[in-house]
This record gives structure tokens, C-alpha cells and sequence, in this order.
């Protein structure tokens, strides 16, 4: 019985012991050890729905000699005073938030917060400052490692023309003056002539003649624009016929008369080199 008595003792003891272990540092194993010596255990404690500013004030007034508690921090105070049905009224630091990189800890909020950039930096995706992107052109694109504008290279087969455009490369076709290189169609064109000029069987440009008027016998040379008299055929020779001398001349005779006799005389003459020669 006595055995029996020591061991069911014993057992109470440790599990006390093991509840007080289990129990350090907690709220009602603090009551237990400060409090309950004169306030009665937790369960049936006087001091019910006291809050942990009046528990506070009797260990800073010292009521009771409860000055010897002073060690107990607010913390501990308000987790005492909920356990006896209280309020946890004692405003303490709440412990230092953790922030996760780039967010830091406001000291004054004991809040996350993403810190501001640098000047002429901006936070990217990865959460990083970097240099504001810059802003490119068509062609040019955002080179990200160094952030510059470049140029893109074209796709194979292709050049960039001056519009900035890449096109496939055409070789030039050859052209034979006066026609020249339409670069733009590849083809070979006869361009336009300067104003005031027309351009010649040649194809050269040349200043555009008006030309002259010939009075027969006289014809036109259309390469000196000049009134040439045409050398006569073999065997002939050119005359001047005088019908205005024929009309005025002061003889007798009737016109007919005249230009028979003139007639007469110039086939006489004309026919004269040729007797000549022939008698020669
Ligand atoms: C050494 C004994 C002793 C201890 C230990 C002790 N008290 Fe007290 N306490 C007293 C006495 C004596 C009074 C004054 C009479 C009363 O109100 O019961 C008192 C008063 C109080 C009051 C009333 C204060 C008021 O303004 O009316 C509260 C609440 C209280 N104690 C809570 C506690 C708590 C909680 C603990 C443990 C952390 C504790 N006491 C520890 C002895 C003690």
C-alpha cells in the first residue's frame, strides 16, 4: 500500500516534472511558478479576468511583495492575463518582420518593402535595379546584355537597303550607254533629255534646230541646218535662167521669138562639152 502510494507519488512528481518541461516558458507553467504560490492555482485562481496592465501595475506598486516579479516581461504578462480570462493589454514591440531579398524591413512600419532604385535605374522582372532600357528605332533593336540600340544582321541572302530594309541581293544588270541602271527595277532605261534638247539616231542629246527654209535650187543639209546648191548629175551643169532679163529686154521681137532663140542657144551650149568631148 505504502509502495503503491510512493510510486503513484513518484509518477505525479515526473509527470509534473515532464508537464513543466513541456509546459517552460508557457503562459500557465509562468502563472503556476509566479503566481499560484499566493493566488491559488490557474483553475481556481482569485484573480480571474484580472488584465495584464493591472497585473503589471501590482508588481510595479510591489502589492503583496508581487515587486519580485518584476523579471516577467509584458510578453509574458499578456499570455498570463489571457490564461486567467483577461485582457492582453500591454502593448509590446512586435518581434522584426524577415524580408525576402529585394524587399527590407521598414523599421518604423516593421513592414516588407521594396526599396526605391537608384536614379536613372528601374527594378526589372527579376527584381533586380538596372539602367533604364533604351528606347531603339526601327531597324534598330534593344541589345538587352548592354542595353544599346543595334542593328539586327539580315537573314541570309539579304542586305540592308538605305531605308533600313533587308532585301534579297540582285545583281545589277549591265547597261549600254545612253541607257542607264534603273537601280530601283534593275532595268535599263534611256533617261530623258535636258530640256531643249531631243535625242539624235545616236542616242546623244542634242539642241533641237529649227530648219532653215531653201529656195530651190538650193536644199537643206540637215547636218550643218544650211541651204546647199546639189551638185548637178554627170554631164550636167547648172544655168541661171534669165525669164525676168527675157521680160524687160528692150528688143523687137515677140517673147517667143526671144525665149526660142535663147532655148535654142542654151541646148546648143549645153550640148556643146559633150560634142567636144565626144569629137575629142
Ligand atoms: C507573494 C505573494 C504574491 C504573489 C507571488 C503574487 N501575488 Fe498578486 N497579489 C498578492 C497580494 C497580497 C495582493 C493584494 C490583495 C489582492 O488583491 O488579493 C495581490 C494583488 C494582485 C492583483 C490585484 C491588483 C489590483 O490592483 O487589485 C492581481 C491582478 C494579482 N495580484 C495577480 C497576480 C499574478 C498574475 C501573479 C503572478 C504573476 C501574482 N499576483 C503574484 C500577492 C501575490
Amino acid at each position: 500500500m505504502y509502495k503503491a502510494n510512493s510510486l503513484k507519488h513518484f509518477i505525479s512528481v515526473l509527470l509534473l516534472m515532464i508537464m513543466a518541461l513541456a509546459f517552460s516558458g508557457s503562459a500557465s507553467a509562468d502563472y503556476a511558478s509566479s503566481c499560484a504560490g499566493c493566488h491559488s492555482p490557474l483553475a481556481s485562481s482569485n484573480k480571474k479576468g484580472s488584465s495584464a496592465s493591472k497585473i503589471k501595475s501590482a508588481i510595479v506598486s510591489n502589492m503583496g511583495g508581487m515587486g519580485s516579479l518584476s523579471g516577467l516581461s509584458d510578453v509574458a504578462l499578456n499570455a498570463i492575463a489571457v490564461e486567467l480570462g483577461g485582457s492582453a493589454n500591454l502593448s509590446v514591440t512586435p518581434p522584426p518582420v524577415v524580408c525576402t531579398s529585394p524587399q527590407v524591413r521598414d523599421v518604423a512600419t516593421n513592414t516588407c518593402v521594396t526599396p526605391a532604385c537608384p536614379t536613372g535605374q528601374v527594378r526589372n522582372a527579376a527584381g533586380v535595379c538596372a539602367a533604364i532600357p533604351v528606347t531603339c528605332t526601327s531597324p534598330q533593336v534593344r541589345d538587352v546584355a548592354t542595353n544599346t540600340c543595334v542593328t539586327p544582321a539580315c537573314p541570309t541572302g539579304q542586305v540592308r537597303n538605305a531605308a533600313g530594309v533587308c532585301e534579297v541581293t540582285v545583281t545589277p544588270v549591265t547597261c549600254t550607254l545612253p541607257k542607264v541602271l534603273n537601280t530601283t527595277t534593275n532595268a535599263c532605261e534611256t533617261p530623258a533629255c535636258p530640256t531643249g534638247q531631243v535625242r539624235n539616231a545616236a542616242g546623244v542629246c542634242e539642241v533641237t534646230v529649227t530648219p532653215v527654209t531653201c529656195t530651190l535650187p538650193k536644199v537643206l543639209n540637215t547636218t550643218t541646218n544650211a541651204c546647199e546648191t546639189p551638185a548637178c548629175p554627170t554631164g550636167q551643169v547648172q544655168v541661171k535662167i534669165l525669164t525676168k532679163t527675157l521680160n524687160t529686154k528692150r528688143m523687137s521681137m515677140k517673147k517667143g521669138m526671144a525665149l526660142n532663140l535663147i532655148s535654142h542657144s542654151l541646148v546648143n551650149w549645153l550640148s556643146m562639152p559633150r560634142k567636144f568631148f565626144d569629137w575629142v
